[in-house]
């Protein structure tokens, strides 16, 4: 059976995060290597001393594994609380809003807005090239499940020349997109073009995990792409919006929600 059909047949949205189970899988080996390590108190030496050594560096990096990205990977993919942050964003909604969602991925943010959609659309664009399993097909998949699929469009497009006119979208998204693009001068060209599409008055909500200590003591190369909440205003600040606000929103990790209006 090849993957899209086994989508097809799991009925539930696919969003594409799937590692959290290996995290799973390594911390329950980490488990087990203690138990072991416990075991090896009754035994004598020599065996002792060498289970000991083999196991128990496997079992603390297991349990470290475990204690340390399975909240943040439940954290940061949980959609619920996403969700909540798009809901509270979305309150004063007339819900004849045309919306463009940059780096769609999958459609998460795409189809959570379009729930909030009465006549209006959203757009995502995407280059494809982040979340396993993102394609313009998943996210219409994702879109069909979700009783969505005529309030969103899916399509190639890259932030950094975003390929529509100036003042067509009342709302542009940006679900974990910005620091995707590592170049700082390039995440202004980005800030710009959002800027440009937007309807004077028109709204920009970007949302960002927010750098942090536990994220270098997980030793994840996030640590290092993720960026402070400091750094976001900073760049907002250079850019063409003159008016924005940011919130932090606290779920295991910071997410920082920052708005733009034009
Ligand atoms: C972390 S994913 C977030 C996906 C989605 N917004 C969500 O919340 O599930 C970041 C997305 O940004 C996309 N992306 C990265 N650089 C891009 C670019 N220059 N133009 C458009 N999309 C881009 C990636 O392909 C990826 O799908």
């Amino acid at each position: 059976m090849n993957k899209e059909k086994k989508i097809m047949n799991s009925e539930k949205p696919n969003y594409g995060y799937t590692a959290i189970k290996y995290f799973i899988g390594i911390s329950i080996v980490g488990l087990i290597g203690l138990i072991v390590v416990m075991f090896t108190f009754f035994i004598e030496d020599p065996l002792k001393s060498i289970i000991f050594m083999l196991i128990f560096p496997i079992a603390i990096t297991g349990l470290y594994i475990g204690a340390l990205y399975i909240p943040l990977y439940h954290s940061i993919l949980r959609t619920n609380p996403i969700k909540d942050v798009w809901k509270h964003i979305l309150k004063d909604f007339r819900g004849d809003e045309q919306v463009l969602d940059i780096g769609c991925g999958t459609g998460r943010v795409s189809i959570n807005i379009a729930k909030h959609l009465v006549s209006g659309n959203v757009v995502g664009i995407d280059i494809y090239s982040g979340v396993s399993g993102s394609s313009p097909d998943t996210a219409y998949y994702n879109a069909e499940i979700e009783g969505v699929r005529d309030k969103v469009e899916f399509k190639y497009g890259n932030v950094l020349d975003i390929p529509f006119p100036d003042n067509a979208f009342d709302l542009v998204t940006a679900g974990s997109v910005l620091h995707e693009i590592h170049d700082d001068k390039e995440k202004l060209i980005v800030l710009n073009e959002i800027h440009r599409v937007l309807k004077p008055g028109g709204k920009f909500v970007s949302i960002e995990i927010l750098r942090d200590v536990r994220l270098y003591l997980a030793l994840l190369y996030f640590a290092f792409v993720w960026k402070t909440k400091n750094f976001w205003e900073t760049l907002l600040s250079k850019s063409n919006f003159k008016k924005w606000q940011s919130e932090t929103h606290t779920q295991f990790l910071n997410l920082g929600i920052f708005i733009g209006q034009k």
